[in-house]
């Protein structure tokens, strides 16, 4: 039996899966991932270093555009088959979970149904300040700026700031107990194109293997999850997810 004949076997058996999935999940979509090298002007920059609170402390206007970059990239493009394919699980499996890492929304705008985003969504902007409450999210498509980020509409004295999570920043509260907990109840951990290196987000397969779950995934290259995973598909999920649900509909 061919690996990912075992693979499609293992998926389609799991009463609880739960799918975490990073940058690698949009690499078919033309979204570079987060340690690709980028071209133009933001290839002089290291994309660890701009997004952090003191990127933005030192300099707002360079983070602010710099998201404005990713954002733009995010806007022409679109979900890749992969996307579509956990969609089509959810149809074939009693439970699908999908963590995700990802600020580009792909998972919700195809109808993921359930779907917990660890690191905030990037068409989305807040108060710095969350002057309302954490998120003041802020819609600034009317607002205008200049050298520097729009200033908060309510407080008037913050700058906007997208809405996702910095290295050396929490993880929104619930979202992070949430996605703990359902990997604690997983039978099978599916885990789709992350290097597996930004914590705490890299510490969920484990924990769902120390509970018992079956750890699965797909990633042309090793990551730090590998070491647990039953089998890696080495392949971009674009392609590989497709052809798992095919062979399980095959035997449904
Ligand atoms: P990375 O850029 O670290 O890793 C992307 C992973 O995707 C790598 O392991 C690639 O081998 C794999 N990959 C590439 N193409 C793929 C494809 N077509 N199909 C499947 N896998 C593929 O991205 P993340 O692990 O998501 O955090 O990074 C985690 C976090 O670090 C991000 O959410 C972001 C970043 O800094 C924040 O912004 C807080």
């Amino acid at each position: 039996m061919s690996d990912l004949q075992t693979f499609a076997d293992m998926i389609g058996g799991a009463k609880r899966l739960v799918v975490l999935t990073g940058a690698g999940m949009s690499q078919e979509s033309g979204i570079p991932t987060f340690r690709d090298a980028l071209e133009g002007l933001w290839a002089q920059y290291d994309p660890m270093e701009l997004a952090t609170p003191d990127a933005f402390a030192n300099n707002p206007k360079l983070v602010w555009d710099w998201y404005q970059f990713r954002r733009e990239i995010v806007n022409k493009t679109t979900p890749n088959p992969g996307h579509y394919a956990l969609v089509e699980l959810e149809a074939l499996l009693p439970q699908v979970i999908i963590i995700t890492q990802n600020v580009d929304g792909f998972h919700q705008l195809v109808g993921s149904r359930d779907v917990i985003c660890l690191h905030g969504n990037i068409q989305q902007d807040k108060c710095a300040g969350n002057c309302q409450g954490d998120p003041t999210i802020v819609d600034s498509s009317q607002l205008t700026w200049d050298d520097a980020p729009p200033l908060c509409p309510h407080c008037n004295r913050n700058y906007l700031r997208p809405n996702v999570v910095w290295f050396r920043e929490l993880l929104p509260t619930a979202e992070l107990e949430r996605a703990q907990q359902v990997c604690l109840e997983a039978d099978v951990m599916l885990v789709i194109g992350t290097s597996g290196v930004v914590y705490p987000a890299a510490q969920l397969p484990f924990l769902a293997y120390r509970s018992g779950a079956k750890v699965l995934e797909i990633n042309p290259s090793r990551s730090t999850i590998s070491e647990i995973a039953e089998i890696r598909v080495a392949g971009g999920s674009g392609e590989a997810l497709p052809q798992v649900v095919k062979l399980i509909r095959e035997k449904a």
